[in-house]
């Protein structure tokens, strides 16, 4: 598995060099102003998706976006946790804002219920046990 995520992560890395080469050949820019503005609109326009939510006449698929959004955000955060896990057990529980004695943290703990689930429903076909067990969860 270590070996997966040592390819997985260097072809993510090459891929974020290439983007950052074609980037540094644009016209330079100066993005290190009005920092404080900056992140307030990364929590509005970015992860609080206003425009997309905003409009009246696309509403609706505003909000499905907004949830595909948040969801693939929330299994983002999750991989990581995850990751972090098969290496240290309690992994989760040192992270500012994940551990479960947060709020974000619950939520986060909440969705390993599927994992749980799936371990006790006694289906041979369940490949997950041994993952489950690895993260405390069996
Ligand atoms: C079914 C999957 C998805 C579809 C069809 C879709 C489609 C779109 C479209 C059409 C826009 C442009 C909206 C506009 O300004 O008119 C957009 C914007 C955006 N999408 Fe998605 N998207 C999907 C999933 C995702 C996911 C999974 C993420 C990130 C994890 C994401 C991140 C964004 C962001 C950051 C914007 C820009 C928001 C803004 O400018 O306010 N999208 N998407």
């Amino acid at each position: 598995m270590s070996a997966v995520m040592v390819v997985a992560w260097s072809v993510f890395a090459l891929q974020m060099m290439i983007k950052i080469g074609a980037l540094k050949k644009m016209a330079p820019e100066s993005r290190m102003d009005q920092i404080p503005r900056r992140i307030g609109l990364l929590f509005k326009i970015g992860i609080g998706q206003e425009k997309l939510v905003g409009r009246s006449r696309e509403r609706m698929p505003g909000i499905m976006h907004a949830l595909i959004f948040w969801g693939a955000m929330l299994i983002g955060i999750r991989e990581v946790t995850l990751m972090g896990e098969g290496f240290v057990h309690g992994f989760q529980e040192y992270l500012p804002l994940l551990g479960s004695n947060y709020l974000s943290g619950f939520f986060i703990h909440l969705s390993l219920q599927h994992c749980r689930t799936r371990c006790f429903a006694d289906d041979p076909s369940c490949a997950l046990p041994a993952f489950c067990s690895s993260t405390g969860q069996a």
